[in-house]
């Protein structure tokens, strides 16, 4: 069974549709206790593998950040995440489960005007490594996923403020990533990937 986190119901059931059977929604939002409790609730029959792909993005110089809008970045980059993974420790560590947490390249390489987004990207890179290093004698395996530019709604919207355009094959596209992570997801439990880095095969072209 997968159980689908996020805020927007119809989007939610959008992606159980594609799902089938297999799949139920959880109307939740991370940053809120409500929100934490309410995934937690839905996994206590089991919970064999915890993604984290939530994640909001701002692009700003140095001036212009605040600290209310770095704190709402914050809190659904890095807190959330962290704070999630630790309601779901008795359930992940009765099976010896896996915690992946979605990165991104700005979680290894901060870029200009990314100040705040990669700040909390290299922090959960840190809190991945904490908590791989905790579980492990519990059997639990911790991968970080360290993906360039995607073809998702955040990505659109990335090159749209950019006043970019994105030529075939210059992004990512998010099923790439899902193959690799159910991958290494399959790996002998002789063994355990801590991270993957992807890229696009094609470098986007420098924008104006
Ligand atoms: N796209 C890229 O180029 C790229 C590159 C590297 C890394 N990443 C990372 O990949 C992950 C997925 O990003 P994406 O590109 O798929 O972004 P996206 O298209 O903006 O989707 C972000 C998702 O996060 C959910 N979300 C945001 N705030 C939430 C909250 N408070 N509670 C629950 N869910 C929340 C949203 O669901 P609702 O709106 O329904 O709540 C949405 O489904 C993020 O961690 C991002 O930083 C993306």
């Amino acid at each position: 069974m997968v159980h689908l986190g996020g805020r927007d119901r119809a989007k939610l059931e959008r992606v159980a549709r594609l799902a089938g059977k297999a799949a139920r929604i959880v109307v939740a939002d991370i940053t809120t206790r409500a929100g934490i409790a309410a995934l937690a609730r839905r996994t206590r029959a089991g919970l064999d593998i915890l993604v984290h792909s939530a994640g909001l993005y701002r692009q700003e110089s140095i001036e212009a950040i605040n600290a209310k809008a770095w704190a709402e970045l914050d809190a659904v980059n890095l807190h959330a995440p962290v704070i999630l993974t630790m309601a779901c420790l008795a359930q992940l560590r009765a099976v010896s489960g896996q915690v992946v947490f979605i990165n991104s390249t700005a979680g290894l390489h901060a870029g200009p005007r990314t100040l705040a987004y990669a700040a909390g990207k290299h922090g959960l890179r840190a809190a991945a490594d904490a908590l791989r290093q905790q579980v492990s004698p519990d059997g639990i395996r911790v991968l970080s996923v360290f993906p360039g530019r995607t073809d998702t709604p955040m990505q659109r919207a990335i090159l749209k403020a950019e006043k970019r355009t994105a030529p075939p094959g210059t992004l990512l596209r998010a099923e790439d990533i899902a193959d690799m992570v159910l991958a290494a997801l399959k790996a002998p439990r002789s063994s355990e990937v801590t991270e993957i880095v992807m890229r696009p095969s094609k470098p986007l072209p420098a924008g104006r």
